[in-house]
């Protein structure tokens, strides 16, 4: 496995929308495991393939000792709305309050082709919304008002210190 490069929120290819995914081979399989190493490396809960320059369809999660691989992700379902802290590790640094929905149900492929549904509440909830984001081009920057919002991690309030702004 291999640690590869975070890339930041200037990079064009973050904002544009990844491709599917269309062959579950060694290389998507490769892609996934750097993608774990790099996102435990920066250290962060989740990672959108081009985050690494790599424009398709792959995201992962990793929350409470569970790895969430998401190939070709959609959502399917959502309800609800909250208000929390959110972090990116492609903009380092910075953390905002963001809206999402508090519950969704999203329908994605595995490293194998195979197809799934995962349900997900609070931080996972966000974290799943935050990938999706990412995979068609949105950073969470997107979501405010204005780029005022941005606090420093170093100026936040200290309840802010949660995995949500490790980075997403
Ligand atoms: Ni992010």
């Amino acid at each position: 496995m291999v640690i590869r490069r975070i890339l930041t929120a200037e990079e064009p290819i973050l904002r544009e929308r990844a491709k599917r995914v269309t062959q579950f081979d060694a290389s998507l399989h490769r892609l996934l495991d750097d993608m774990l190493e790099t996102m435990r490396d920066a250290p962060g809960i989740g990672l959108a393939a081009n985050q690494i320059g790599v424009g398709l369809q792959v995201a992962v999660i990793e929350l409470e000792d569970r790895v969430t691989e998401l190939v070709n992700p959609q959502l399917v379902r959502q309800s609800g709305e909250v208000i929390d802290w959110e972090g990116c590790l492609s903009i380092p640094g910075f953390v905002a309050e963001v809206k999402r929905h508090a519950r969704v149900t999203v329908k994605a492929k595995d490293r194998y082709g195979k197809e799934f549904r995962v349900k997900g509440e609070e931080l996972f909830a966000r974290a799943l919304q935050h990938e999706i984001d990412h995979l068609n081009g949105i950073l969470y920057i997107d979501h405010l008002e204005s780029l005022e919002e941005l606090v420093r991690v170093t100026e936040a309030p200290s309840e802010v210190e949660t995995e949500a702004t490790a980075g997403i």
